[in-house]
Protein backbone atom coordinates (compact mmCIF):
# COMPACT_ATOMS: atom_id res chain seq x y z
CA UNK A 1 0.00 0.00 0.00
CA UNK A 2 1.24 3.86 -0.24
CA UNK A 3 3.49 4.53 1.79
CA UNK A 4 4.73 0.83 2.25
CA UNK A 5 7.14 0.08 4.86
CA UNK A 6 6.56 3.54 6.53
CA UNK A 7 3.45 5.82 6.79
CA UNK A 8 3.16 8.18 3.70
CA UNK A 9 5.11 11.55 4.16
CA UNK A 10 2.19 13.74 2.96
CA UNK A 11 -0.24 11.67 5.53
CA UNK A 12 1.86 12.19 7.95
CA UNK A 13 2.02 15.95 7.69
CA UNK A 14 -1.89 15.90 7.03
CA UNK A 15 -2.60 14.24 10.47
CA UNK A 16 -0.53 16.56 11.99
CA UNK A 17 -2.09 19.39 10.41
CA UNK A 18 -5.01 18.07 11.91
CA UNK A 19 -4.24 17.55 15.19
CA UNK A 20 -3.05 21.15 15.10
CA UNK A 21 -6.33 22.35 14.10
CA UNK A 22 -8.14 20.17 16.52
CA UNK A 23 -10.34 18.81 14.36
CA UNK A 24 -12.90 16.75 15.81
CA UNK A 25 -16.02 15.16 15.04
CA UNK A 26 -16.88 12.78 11.79
CA UNK A 27 -14.05 13.31 8.98
CA UNK A 28 -14.67 11.64 5.61
CA UNK A 29 -10.55 10.07 4.77
CA UNK A 30 -10.79 9.67 0.70
CA UNK A 31 -7.44 7.86 1.11
CA UNK A 32 -7.30 6.49 4.12
CA UNK A 33 -4.57 3.68 3.33
CA UNK A 34 -3.29 2.72 6.82
CA UNK A 35 -5.90 4.94 8.91
CA UNK A 36 -3.95 7.11 10.29
CA UNK A 37 -6.32 10.15 10.68
CA UNK A 38 -8.67 7.55 12.27
CA UNK A 39 -5.53 8.10 15.65
CA UNK A 40 -6.89 11.55 16.12
CA UNK A 41 -8.63 12.88 18.85
CA UNK A 42 -12.18 13.26 19.30
CA UNK A 43 -12.35 11.92 15.59
CA UNK A 44 -14.78 9.18 14.25
CA UNK A 45 -13.22 8.45 10.70
CA UNK A 46 -15.50 7.52 7.60
CA UNK A 47 -12.29 5.67 5.75
CA UNK A 48 -12.65 4.91 2.03
CA UNK A 49 -10.19 3.41 -0.03
CA UNK A 50 -9.34 2.20 -3.45
CA UNK A 51 -6.16 -0.34 -2.72
CA UNK A 52 -7.04 -3.99 -1.57
CA UNK A 53 -3.47 -4.19 0.36
CA UNK A 54 -5.07 -1.01 2.50
CA UNK A 55 -8.54 -2.75 2.25
CA UNK A 56 -6.83 -5.62 4.06
CA UNK A 57 -5.24 -3.87 6.90
CA UNK A 58 -8.03 -1.47 7.58
CA UNK A 59 -10.30 -4.43 8.52
CA UNK A 60 -7.73 -6.04 10.45
CA UNK A 61 -7.57 -2.78 12.73
CA UNK A 62 -11.43 -2.74 13.08
CA UNK A 63 -12.48 -0.05 10.48
CA UNK A 64 -14.76 -1.11 8.27
CA UNK A 65 -13.81 0.93 4.89
CA UNK A 66 -15.79 1.53 1.93
CA UNK A 67 -13.94 0.79 -1.57
CA UNK A 68 -14.46 3.29 -3.74
CA UNK A 69 -12.58 5.73 -6.49
CA UNK A 70 -12.55 8.93 -7.54
CA UNK A 71 -16.04 9.80 -8.60
CA UNK A 72 -18.23 7.21 -6.32
CA UNK A 73 -21.09 8.57 -4.80
CA UNK A 74 -21.13 7.77 -1.39
CA UNK A 75 -24.29 9.02 0.03
CA UNK A 76 -25.64 5.38 -0.11
CA UNK A 77 -22.65 4.91 2.85
CA UNK A 78 -23.32 7.89 4.51
CA UNK A 79 -26.07 10.14 3.41
CA UNK A 80 -25.17 13.05 5.33
CA UNK A 81 -21.80 14.90 4.07
CA UNK A 82 -19.44 14.92 6.88
CA UNK A 83 -18.43 18.52 7.08
CA UNK A 84 -14.80 17.81 7.39
CA UNK A 85 -12.96 16.01 4.34
CA UNK A 86 -9.22 14.97 3.78
CA UNK A 87 -7.04 13.90 0.52
CA UNK A 88 -4.18 12.93 -0.14
CA UNK A 89 -3.11 13.23 -3.91
CA UNK A 90 -1.83 10.10 -5.47
CA UNK A 91 0.22 12.37 -7.81
CA UNK A 92 2.48 10.09 -8.91
CA UNK A 93 -0.61 8.43 -10.38
CA UNK A 94 -0.88 11.41 -12.91
CA UNK A 95 -2.93 14.72 -13.71
CA UNK A 96 -5.91 13.13 -14.89
CA UNK A 97 -6.19 10.86 -11.26
CA UNK A 98 -4.99 13.80 -9.25
CA UNK A 99 -8.01 16.16 -10.87
CA UNK A 100 -10.32 13.44 -10.79
CA UNK A 101 -9.57 13.53 -6.78
CA UNK A 102 -9.93 17.20 -6.46
CA UNK A 103 -13.11 16.89 -7.94
CA UNK A 104 -14.21 14.16 -5.80
CA UNK A 105 -13.68 15.75 -2.51
CA UNK A 106 -15.29 19.04 -3.67
CA UNK A 107 -18.61 17.06 -4.31
CA UNK A 108 -18.20 15.40 -1.28
CA UNK A 109 -17.74 18.30 1.00
CA UNK A 110 -20.72 20.36 1.85
CA UNK A 111 -21.37 24.19 1.19
CA UNK A 112 -19.33 25.80 4.63
CA UNK A 113 -17.48 22.48 4.94
CA UNK A 114 -13.45 22.15 5.33
CA UNK A 115 -11.08 20.18 2.77
CA UNK A 116 -7.83 19.56 4.19
CA UNK A 117 -5.64 18.73 0.75
CA UNK A 118 -2.36 16.81 1.37
CA UNK A 119 0.30 16.62 -1.62
CA UNK A 120 3.84 16.60 -2.62
CA UNK A 121 5.86 19.76 -4.14
CA UNK A 122 7.64 18.09 -6.26
CA UNK A 123 4.35 15.60 -7.82
CA UNK A 124 2.36 18.51 -8.67
CA UNK A 125 0.65 20.02 -5.52
CA UNK A 126 0.67 23.49 -6.28
CA UNK A 127 -0.85 22.77 -9.36
CA UNK A 128 -3.38 21.02 -8.20
CA UNK A 129 -3.91 23.31 -4.94
CA UNK A 130 -4.76 26.08 -7.19
CA UNK A 131 -7.67 23.92 -9.14
CA UNK A 132 -8.90 23.19 -5.72
CA UNK A 133 -8.66 26.69 -5.08
CA UNK A 134 -10.95 27.69 -7.99
CA UNK A 135 -13.45 25.36 -7.28
CA UNK A 136 -14.04 26.07 -3.51
CA UNK A 137 -13.38 29.37 -4.14
CA UNK A 138 -10.85 29.87 -1.33
CA UNK A 139 -7.65 27.53 0.09
CA UNK A 140 -4.38 28.37 1.26
CA UNK A 141 -1.37 26.69 2.27
CA UNK A 142 -1.20 25.87 5.94
CA UNK A 143 1.47 23.64 6.75
CA UNK A 144 5.11 22.26 5.07
CA UNK A 145 7.19 19.83 5.63
CA UNK A 146 10.55 19.42 3.22
CA UNK A 147 8.60 18.68 -0.40
CA UNK A 148 5.08 17.61 1.78
CA UNK A 149 2.09 20.74 2.13
CA UNK A 150 -1.37 20.52 3.31
CA UNK A 151 -4.11 22.99 2.19
CA UNK A 152 -7.27 24.37 4.36
CA UNK A 153 -9.72 24.89 1.63
CA UNK A 154 -13.81 25.91 2.83
CA UNK A 155 -16.21 25.33 -0.08
CA UNK A 156 -18.18 28.42 -1.10
CA UNK A 157 -21.18 27.63 -3.30
CA UNK A 158 -19.84 27.00 -7.06
CA UNK A 159 -20.25 23.82 -9.54
CA UNK A 160 -18.39 20.63 -9.04
CA UNK A 161 -15.66 20.25 -11.97
CA UNK A 162 -16.62 17.51 -14.20
CA UNK A 163 -14.47 14.36 -13.71
CA UNK A 164 -11.57 13.72 -16.62
CA UNK A 165 -12.69 11.12 -19.61
CA UNK A 166 -10.99 7.68 -19.73
CA UNK A 167 -8.35 7.56 -22.62
CA UNK A 168 -9.00 4.46 -24.83
CA UNK A 169 -6.67 2.72 -27.50
CA UNK A 170 -6.55 -0.39 -29.58
CA UNK A 171 -4.14 -2.95 -29.23
CA UNK A 172 -3.55 -6.28 -30.70
CA UNK A 173 -7.15 -6.31 -31.69
CA UNK A 174 -8.84 -5.05 -28.13
CA UNK A 175 -10.13 -1.89 -27.68
CA UNK A 176 -8.57 -0.34 -24.28
CA UNK A 177 -10.32 1.45 -21.55
CA UNK A 178 -7.81 3.75 -19.11
CA UNK A 179 -9.94 5.28 -16.65
CA UNK A 180 -7.14 8.44 -15.52
CA UNK A 181 -4.88 6.60 -13.18
CA UNK A 182 -4.50 3.26 -14.53
CA UNK A 183 -1.53 2.07 -15.73
CA UNK A 184 -0.84 2.37 -19.56
CA UNK A 185 -4.11 3.98 -19.54
CA UNK A 186 -3.22 5.79 -22.69
CA UNK A 187 -0.72 3.42 -24.57
CA UNK A 188 -0.21 -0.29 -24.37
CA UNK A 189 3.29 -0.17 -22.30
CA UNK A 190 5.93 -1.61 -23.86
CA UNK A 191 6.74 -4.38 -21.92
CA UNK A 192 3.27 -5.37 -22.25
CA UNK A 193 3.59 -5.13 -25.87
CA UNK A 194 6.66 -7.85 -26.12
CA UNK A 195 4.82 -9.87 -23.67
CA UNK A 196 1.72 -10.38 -25.93
CA UNK A 197 4.01 -10.12 -29.29
CA UNK A 198 5.83 -13.06 -27.73
CA UNK A 199 2.58 -14.97 -26.73
CA UNK A 200 1.22 -14.61 -30.33
CA UNK A 201 1.38 -18.50 -31.16
CA UNK A 202 0.13 -19.60 -27.82
CA UNK A 203 -3.08 -21.67 -28.32
CA UNK A 204 -5.57 -20.39 -24.72
CA UNK A 205 -8.91 -22.00 -26.35
CA UNK A 206 -10.31 -23.24 -23.87
CA UNK A 207 -8.03 -22.75 -21.07
CA UNK A 208 -8.45 -21.11 -17.76
CA UNK A 209 -6.08 -17.85 -17.83
CA UNK A 210 -5.49 -15.39 -14.97
CA UNK A 211 -4.19 -11.81 -15.99
CA UNK A 212 -2.71 -11.15 -12.33
CA UNK A 213 -2.13 -7.15 -12.43
CA UNK A 214 -4.41 -6.55 -15.15
CA UNK A 215 -4.85 -2.59 -14.90
CA UNK A 216 -6.51 -1.73 -17.84
CA UNK A 217 -7.11 -5.28 -19.00
CA UNK A 218 -5.34 -5.35 -22.37
CA UNK A 219 -3.63 -8.78 -21.50
CA UNK A 220 -6.78 -10.98 -20.25
CA UNK A 221 -9.31 -9.41 -22.76
CA UNK A 222 -6.18 -10.18 -25.11
CA UNK A 223 -6.74 -14.01 -23.82
CA UNK A 224 -10.11 -13.48 -23.95
CA UNK A 225 -10.41 -12.62 -27.29
CA UNK A 226 -8.47 -15.92 -28.27
CA UNK A 227 -11.30 -18.13 -26.32
CA UNK A 228 -9.57 -18.34 -23.43
CA UNK A 229 -12.16 -18.36 -20.13
CA UNK A 230 -10.25 -15.19 -17.98
CA UNK A 231 -10.19 -14.07 -14.78
CA UNK A 232 -8.23 -10.81 -14.31
CA UNK A 233 -7.26 -9.09 -10.95
CA UNK A 234 -6.12 -6.12 -9.93
CA UNK A 235 -5.33 -4.50 -5.96
CA UNK A 236 -6.49 -1.44 -7.33
CA UNK A 237 -10.31 -1.01 -7.55
CA UNK A 238 -9.97 2.22 -10.32
CA UNK A 239 -7.91 -0.45 -12.68
CA UNK A 240 -10.54 -3.15 -11.78
CA UNK A 241 -13.51 -0.24 -13.12
CA UNK A 242 -10.87 0.12 -16.06
CA UNK A 243 -10.94 -3.50 -17.02
CA UNK A 244 -14.72 -3.95 -16.53
CA UNK A 245 -14.73 -1.55 -19.38
CA UNK A 246 -12.44 -2.46 -21.46
CA UNK A 247 -13.91 -6.57 -21.55
CA UNK A 248 -17.64 -4.86 -22.11
CA UNK A 249 -16.27 -2.43 -24.50
CA UNK A 250 -14.93 -5.65 -26.50
CA UNK A 251 -17.98 -7.24 -26.20
CA UNK A 252 -16.34 -9.94 -24.06
CA UNK A 253 -16.73 -12.13 -20.70
CA UNK A 254 -14.61 -12.54 -17.74
CA UNK A 255 -14.68 -11.93 -14.53
CA UNK A 256 -12.61 -8.58 -12.76
CA UNK A 257 -11.82 -9.15 -9.16
CA UNK A 258 -10.16 -6.70 -6.45
CA UNK A 259 -8.14 -8.66 -4.79
CA UNK A 260 -4.78 -8.04 -3.22
CA UNK A 261 -2.39 -10.60 -5.16
CA UNK A 262 -4.91 -13.83 -5.22
CA UNK A 263 -6.76 -13.15 -1.95
CA UNK A 264 -9.88 -13.25 -3.41
CA UNK A 265 -9.26 -15.97 -5.87
CA UNK A 266 -11.19 -18.37 -3.47
CA UNK A 267 -9.85 -22.01 -4.83
CA UNK A 268 -9.36 -21.20 -8.70
CA UNK A 269 -6.30 -22.50 -10.57
CA UNK A 270 -5.60 -21.58 -13.94
CA UNK A 271 -3.78 -23.64 -17.05
CA UNK A 272 -1.87 -19.85 -17.51
CA UNK A 273 -1.05 -16.88 -16.02
CA UNK A 274 0.26 -13.93 -17.73
CA UNK A 275 1.75 -10.62 -15.68
CA UNK A 276 3.58 -8.15 -16.13
CA UNK A 277 4.10 -7.65 -11.95
CA UNK A 278 4.65 -3.96 -11.08
CA UNK A 279 7.81 -3.38 -9.22
CA UNK A 280 7.17 0.06 -8.00
CA UNK A 281 5.34 1.76 -5.55
CA UNK A 282 5.01 5.23 -5.52
CA UNK A 283 8.57 5.88 -6.58
CA UNK A 284 10.71 3.39 -4.67
CA UNK A 285 11.45 -0.13 -6.59
CA UNK A 286 10.44 -2.62 -4.18
CA UNK A 287 10.18 -6.18 -5.34
CA UNK A 288 8.01 -7.66 -2.61
CA UNK A 289 4.88 -7.59 -4.81
CA UNK A 290 6.12 -8.95 -8.06
CA UNK A 291 7.30 -11.98 -5.74
CA UNK A 292 3.71 -12.42 -4.02
CA UNK A 293 2.51 -12.64 -7.64
CA UNK A 294 5.12 -15.20 -8.45
CA UNK A 295 4.52 -17.17 -5.53
CA UNK A 296 0.73 -17.09 -6.00
CA UNK A 297 1.52 -18.42 -9.94
CA UNK A 298 2.63 -21.14 -7.75
CA UNK A 299 -0.41 -21.82 -6.31
CA UNK A 300 -2.70 -20.98 -8.70
CA UNK A 301 -1.20 -23.06 -11.56
CA UNK A 302 -2.97 -26.32 -12.66
CA UNK A 303 -0.07 -29.45 -13.14
CA UNK A 304 1.38 -28.46 -17.04
CA UNK A 305 0.31 -25.04 -16.53
CA UNK A 306 2.64 -21.83 -17.67
CA UNK A 307 3.25 -18.29 -15.67
CA UNK A 308 4.51 -15.94 -18.66
CA UNK A 309 5.37 -12.95 -16.92
CA UNK A 310 7.71 -10.05 -18.46
CA UNK A 311 10.19 -7.88 -16.75
CA UNK A 312 13.21 -5.17 -17.08
CA UNK A 313 16.21 -7.09 -17.86
CA UNK A 314 18.23 -6.84 -14.34
CA UNK A 315 15.13 -7.72 -12.40
CA UNK A 316 15.86 -10.88 -10.87
CA UNK A 317 12.66 -12.94 -10.70
CA UNK A 318 14.02 -16.46 -12.27
CA UNK A 319 15.04 -17.71 -8.80
CA UNK A 320 11.90 -17.13 -7.75
CA UNK A 321 9.84 -18.77 -10.76
CA UNK A 322 12.21 -22.07 -9.78
CA UNK A 323 9.60 -23.17 -7.16
CA UNK A 324 7.51 -23.11 -10.25
CA UNK A 325 9.76 -24.90 -12.53
CA UNK A 326 12.80 -24.43 -14.10
CA UNK A 327 12.38 -20.40 -15.29
CA UNK A 328 13.26 -20.14 -19.58
CA UNK A 329 13.80 -16.71 -21.33
CA UNK A 330 11.50 -16.99 -24.22
CA UNK A 331 12.66 -13.68 -25.57
CA UNK A 332 14.93 -10.36 -24.58
CA UNK A 333 14.52 -7.41 -26.50
CA UNK A 334 15.01 -3.27 -25.57
CA UNK A 335 15.58 -3.74 -22.08
CA UNK A 336 12.79 -6.85 -21.21
CA UNK A 337 12.92 -10.27 -20.78
CA UNK A 338 10.34 -13.10 -21.25
CA UNK A 339 10.18 -15.38 -18.72
CA UNK A 340 8.20 -18.78 -18.40
CA UNK A 341 7.85 -21.38 -15.75
CA UNK A 342 5.51 -24.70 -16.47
CA UNK A 343 4.58 -26.43 -13.31
CA UNK A 344 5.50 -29.75 -14.06
CA UNK A 345 1.88 -32.40 -15.23
C1 LIG B 1 2.99 -3.06 -14.45
S1 LIG B 1 1.26 -2.92 -14.19
C2 LIG B 1 0.60 -3.96 -15.46
C3 LIG B 1 -0.82 -3.65 -15.82
C4 LIG B 1 -1.38 -4.41 -17.03
N1 LIG B 1 -1.33 -5.83 -16.82
C5 LIG B 1 -0.62 -4.04 -18.29
O1 LIG B 1 0.15 -4.87 -18.74
O2 LIG B 1 -0.82 -2.95 -18.81
C6 LIG B 1 1.03 -3.84 -12.70
C7 LIG B 1 -0.38 -3.87 -12.13
O3 LIG B 1 -0.33 -4.61 -10.90
C8 LIG B 1 -1.27 -4.01 -10.01
N2 LIG B 1 -0.89 -4.33 -8.62
C9 LIG B 1 0.05 -3.75 -7.85
N3 LIG B 1 0.07 -4.31 -6.64
C10 LIG B 1 -0.88 -5.27 -6.64
C11 LIG B 1 -1.34 -6.20 -5.67
N4 LIG B 1 -0.81 -6.22 -4.45
N5 LIG B 1 -2.32 -7.06 -6.01
C12 LIG B 1 -2.87 -7.03 -7.25
N6 LIG B 1 -2.48 -6.16 -8.20
C13 LIG B 1 -1.50 -5.30 -7.90
C14 LIG B 1 -1.19 -2.52 -10.32
O4 LIG B 1 -2.34 -1.85 -9.86
C15 LIG B 1 -1.02 -2.54 -11.83
O5 LIG B 1 -2.27 -2.42 -12.48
Amino acid sequence: MRGFPEVDAAQALLAGTMRKDRVRGEVLDLSTMGGLLGSLPGVTLRAVEGSAAALTVLAAAGLEAEAAVPGDDLRTRWPERARTVALVLAGDRGNAYALAQVAWAHACTPPGGTLYLAGDRDKGYDRYVRAAAKAFGTGETIARDGGMRVAKLVRRPGPTPALPDPEGYEAFGVRVVGLPGVFSAARPDKATSILLGTLESLDLSGKRVLDLGCGTGLIGAWAARRGAEVTLVDGDLQSVRSARATLAANGLTGEVLHSDVDAALGDRTFDAILTNPPFHVGRGVVLDVAREFIAAAGRRLNPGGTLSLVANEPLPYEAAMGGIGPARELRREGGFKVLAATRAG
